[in-house]
């Protein structure tokens, strides 16, 4: 207990401050070593699209100006793209702010909400802020059981999150299955389908959730511009949902929420189809690469939707993390998310996947006496 805890809503004290993936910088002043890349945040490395930056340095221009809270442009650009009207969107600063006013609009401290575990740590985040419990299903084969999510639903449900494809592992649940269960929730439940990684995935059997808001169901659906576009330093995403839904998210936003050369940054990513097809084509070739190689060192993954690889190091995924880290490559331990011999990886150029698979080689070398698994 420290002096300050009397002075916060007591809830605030089971927060804790969001870890985020260790910053390039910080590995170079703390190391004192000059040649480091990050496979940790799940980041695109090829940039965003030259023609979302020309607008961007176009809309520098302007930032002594307030931006357009309504988001005016971008809205009726991603209403387009999506096939949905204007006023069945919200944008945030990152998909990250659309969870926290789905917490703040939607959720009493009576309320319960369902998630699995491990995945998005955001989902619980909110609920923990505005004092309700929440379910955490563990995953099973590293995906969603969402018949063992189904039955910690109840009468105080609010809110069903499913991360789709899950973060840390990856895997998605298919369209088939997520219907299932949205016929089965009470009609005071949202179900809230996070589709961050949407844009890689290729299975065709995957998602069907932009057509269950025009439906008008009780679901919100996240995207963000952040993954793909590669706009994550300036932090833009949006939900998408029945109007009636999204009137009462807009309730709880921030006057100017999201700043003006994101709007224009990502208006022009929308314009530029090639950003995704080549996104897509490197994270396939740098997926298969990552798994061949996986192979070869005998050690098991997850096979992923996402741009991103679980990968079982079996050996303490600390020091497996320290190791490479001093070597100039940062990945993400799985103890954060409950598993201590995982490590996350985020896929990167081809010169990037073949420096993390040679350093991973030399550390588990270094760590063979180590297997704890
Ligand atoms: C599953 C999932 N949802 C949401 C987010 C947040 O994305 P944003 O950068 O748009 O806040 C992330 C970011 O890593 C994520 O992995």
């Amino acid at each position: 207990m420290t002096e300050s805890t009397g002075l916060c809503r007591k809830c605030i004290l089971r927060l804790t401050p969001y870890v985020p993936g260790k910053p390039i910088e910080e590995v170079k002043r703390e190391l004192g070593i000059d040649n480091v890349i990050k496979l940790a945040s799940n980041e695109n490395p090829l940039g965003p699209s030259p023609k979302a930056l020309e607008a961007m340095r176009a809309a520098l221009e302007n930032v002594g100006q307030y931006p357009e809270g309504s988001c005016y442009e971008l809205r009726h650009a991603v209403a387009k793209h999506l096939g949905v009207q204007p006023d069945m969107l919200i944008f945030g600063s990152g998909a990250d702010e659309v969870i926290h006013y789905i917490g703040i609009a939607l959720l009493d401290a009576e309320d319960e909400i369902v998630q699995a575990h491990p995945s998005f740590v955001q989902y619980c985040a909110a609920a923990t802020l505005m004092d309700c419990p929440a379910h955490l299903v563990p995953l099973k084969n590293w995906t969603h059981d969402l018949d063992a999510m189904l039955a910690k639903v109840n009468e105080r449900t609010k809110l069903f999150f499913i991360s789709n494809p899950n973060n840390p592992t990856g895997t998605i649940v298919w369209a088939d299955e997520v219907e299932r269960v949205l016929d089965a929730l009470p009609k005071r439940c949202v179900m809230v389908l996070d589709e961050a990684y949407y844009e890689y995935v290729d299975d065709p059997a995957y998602t069907r959730s932009i057509e269950w808001v025009r439906q008008g169901r009780n679901v919100i659906v996240l995207r963000t511009f952040s993954k793909i576009y590669a706009l994550a330093g300036l932090r833009i995403g949006y939900g998408v949902a029945p109007a009636h839904l999204i009137e009462l998210l807009e309730r709880v936003r921030l006057p100017f929420n999201v700043n003006s050369v994101a709007q224009a940054g990502a208006v022009a990513s929308l314009q530029d189809p090639h950003q995704v097809v080549r996104t897509r084509e490197q994270n396939q070739r740098s997926k298969s690469y990552i798994y061949e190689e996986l192979d070869k060192m005998g050690l098991p993954y997850t096979p992923s939707q996402a741009n991103f690889v679980w990968i079982d190091v079996q050996r303490d995924c600390k020091q497996v993390f320290t190791e490479l880290m001093k070597r100039g490559v940062i990945v993400r331990t799985g103890d954060i998310f409950g598993a201590p011999t995982h490590i996350r990886v985020t896929t990167g150029t081809d010169e990037q996947n073949e420096r993390f698979v040679s350093t991973l080689r030399e550390v588990l070398g270094l760590l063979k006496s180590e297997v704890i698994a």
